[in-house]
């Protein structure tokens, strides 16, 4: 008998066909919808493996009532919408899709640090809004993105494919993470510096951490008055890393210049948070790894690790 696996969202064409070769698919087929959480766990009870995507929260609740769950194979490469350590506990792998996503989001990361840089989003309302009347010295000046001092803040696969691009720009790049990457100082000729060292002197800071416990608001009110009037912040990992409410007061008060974000504590963003309010905010809907090409890659990867998972073979990346 094949394995029986749920998809939780409507995929390509031929993903499907690939994984019903070989399993029975119970697809949630719907585009903008999530699974609501009680058909989910409902679904669950009786599948061998699950793709989903960072929309779906796979909590201790859900994988404990999953008695035939081997493995949970997410599309993306974050995997805080799971319960790792419940998973673990039941001998159920969890597996990501690292790596195929990394340039991508490291374009999108420079677009919303030069789109929030140099007012992009502003000035093309400006336009649209028959606001331009002439050509003024001072008009919807930005910052420069040249020779200034890059941030990055958690430097793994995609911080370092950031870095690769601000090289272009004559950026001075300085780093922070857990551990020190030697071998990348020398080859990018970055700087190892510790957090508030990097957040005085930073004009862009990329925040590029995964989110955990540790890095829950690891941006807040103290690291806002650290930084530069100037600066610039930039997050296009996830939402919890960044304090919403001491950004706005940040933003507000002029403390630091302007912020790019692709990610927020709740997603989608109610569109009555403030912060949509500010000029100085560029807000996108999580799109760091959405090209078409990296998108299907993604649901290729999510694929053969879940059809590896069911068959008990060992998917190729797991992450518990
Ligand atoms: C997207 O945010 C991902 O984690 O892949
Ligand atoms: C601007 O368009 C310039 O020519 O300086």
């Amino acid at each position: 008998m094949k394995p029986k696996v749920l998809i939780t969202r409507k995929l390509p064409e031929g993903i499907i066909k690939k994984i019903s070769e070989v399993c029975t698919v119970e697809l949630w087929d719907e585009e903008e919808t999530p699974i609501p959480q009680e058909e989910l766990a409902e679904k669950m009870i009786n599948v061998d493996g699950v793709l989903c995507l960072l929309t779906e929260n796979i909590d201790k609740k859900l994988i404990d009532g999953s008695p035939k769950l081997k493995v949970i194979s997410n599309m993306a490469v974050g995997y805080n919408n799971i319960d790792i350590e419940a998973a673990k506990k039941k001998g159920i792998i969890v597996t990501n899709t690292p790596d195929v996503l990394t340039e991508t989001t490291a374009d999108l990361t420079f677009a919303l640090l030069m789109a929030t840089s140099r007012r992009l989003i502003e000035a093309s309302t400006y336009l649209r809004n028959g606001d331009w009347k002439t050509w003024s010295p001072l008009q919807l000046a930005g910052q420069d993105i040249y020779n200034s001092t890059l941030g990055i803040i958690g430097m793994g696969r995609i911080g370092e494919a950031i870095a690769k691009r601000a090289l272009g720009f004559n950026m001075n790049i300085v780093y922070y993470n857990r551990s020190r990457k030697l071998d990348m100082e020398q080859s990018l000729n970055v700087q190892y510096s510790e957090l508030d060292d990097l957040l005085k002197e930073s004009d862009f800071i990329v925040v590029m951490t995964p989110y955990t416990p540790q890095t829950t608001n690891l941006i807040s009110e103290r690291e806002f008055k650290l930084m530069k009037k100037s600066a610039i912040l930039i997050n296009t990992s996830r939402g919890g890393i960044v304090d919403e409410k001491a950004l706005y007061d940040a933003l507000v008060n002029k403390e630091i210049y302007a912020a790019g974000l692709d990610v927020f504590e709740t997603e989608p963003i109610n569109l009555n948070n403030r912060l949509l309010t500010l000029p100085n905010l560029v807000a996108l809907p999580h799109i760091g790894s959405s090209s078409i090409n990296t998108r299907y890659k993604m649901a290729n990867l999510a694929a053969e690790n879940l059809i590896a998972g069911v068959l008990g073979n060992r998917p190729k990346h797991v992450v518990s």
